[in-house]
């Protein structure tokens, strides 16, 4: 079988918008039977929260969609990522150009951002929730599972189910 897909989504602290991206990632690979041909990571470009579980309002909105997240903890992405992953997928501009500052030359991790590489349209941001309300957060749920659901389906289209 090949090596895996290997995807880890970065945002800022990794406490709200990548740890939803994983958990919703995760949830539409197992749902269709792909976990052991994408893989899936995430990590923050800041340090603050390294450790932490994520932002509570993070886990309720995955919760309510069927989804556990409490257990990742936040990391900080670190250079062997780029040589480990296939994509570095950013939740918005600001961690593009931060991820991109960072890449050592020559990595094979290619860095794009998670809704455009997606399918979604081009330059498509997850804004960042952590300031804003539930509003906010329901909306990063509806957009990293639509991208979930993309990346899955195409995955299938491109490499086959399992
Ligand atoms: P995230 O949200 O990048 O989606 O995890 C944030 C979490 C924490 C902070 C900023 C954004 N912060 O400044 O601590």
């Amino acid at each position: 079988m090949d090596d895996p897909m290997r995807l880890l989504v970065v945002c800022l602290g990794n406490i709200c918008r990548s740890p939803m991206a994983e958990g919703a990632l995760r949830a539409r690979i197992e749902e269709a039977g792909l976990g052991r041909r994408i893989e899936v990571d995430s990590a923050g470009t800041g340090d603050w929260h390294v450790g932490e579980p994520p932002d509570r309002r993070a886990i309720a909105t995955a919760a309510a969609k069927g989804v556990d997240i409490s257990t990742l903890r936040a990391r900080q992405l670190h250079e062997q990522d780029f040589h480990h992953f296939d994509w570095v997928l950013c939740a918005d501009r600001n961690n593009l150009r931060d991820v991109r500052a960072i890449a050592p030359a020559g990595a094979s991790g290619r860095v794009a951002l998670l809704r455009e590489w997606a399918g979604g349209d081009k330059g498509a941001e997850i804004a960042d929730p952590y300031t804003g309300g539930q509003r906010h957060f329901d909306e990063v749920w509806a957009q990293v599972d639509t991208a979930a659901l993309a990346v899955v389906e195409r995955f299938v289209r491109h490499r086959g189910a399992v």
